[in-house]
């Protein structure tokens, strides 16, 4: 039997800081819209407000693609991009290639994929150097 499912995509636009985080902001309105738990809300938005922001810092553009369905949340976010080296290395907490203008702006602690880890129950990350990022995240509803 097929579940029902909520489907939506966002378009990020890279470098753009001014509207950095929209899409992340739209997706937890819809799962208050949808009354979904508040605990599962906001490990949703931090997970998809981190990968949101890499996006931006990172890729040239991304589309995020939400979906609901009464079992899970999940939500692709898949960019257009450099890429990433060494998963393993990117993984871990600190390691950051931020530029010095994306420090002064707050961002940079090498906390971003580690938050998102920490957040989901499932995470999935391809990437191919000079192509992209496909991070794939999963927050279980029961
Ligand atoms: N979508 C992406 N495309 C290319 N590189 C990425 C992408 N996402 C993450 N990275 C690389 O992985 C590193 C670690 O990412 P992470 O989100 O953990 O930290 P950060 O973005 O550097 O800092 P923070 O998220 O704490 O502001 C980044 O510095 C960058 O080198
Ligand atoms: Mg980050």
């Amino acid at each position: 039997m097929t579940e029902s499912a909520f489907v939506h995509a966002y378009e990020v636009a890279g470098a753009d800081f001014v509207n950095a985080g929209r899409a992340s902001t739209a997706i937890k309105e819809t799962l208050k819209h949808m009354g979904l738990a508040p605990a599962l809300i906001r490990r949703v938005a931090i997970a998809a407000y981190e990968a949101e922001m890499n996006a931006v810092m990172y890729a040239t553009r991304a589309t995020m693609t939400l979906r609901v369905t009464p079992a899970a949340v999940t939500i692709d976010v898949r960019d257009e991009g450099p890429g990433i080296p060494d998963l393993a290395l990117a993984m871990q907490e600190g390691y950051s290639t931020a530029t010095a203008e994306m420090r002064e702006m707050g961002f940079g602690a090498g906390m971003g994929l580690p938050n998102i880890r920490r957040n989901t129950d499932a995470l999935d990350i391809a990437s191919q150097v000079g192509r992209g990022t496909t991070v794939m995240m999963t927050v279980r509803v029961s």
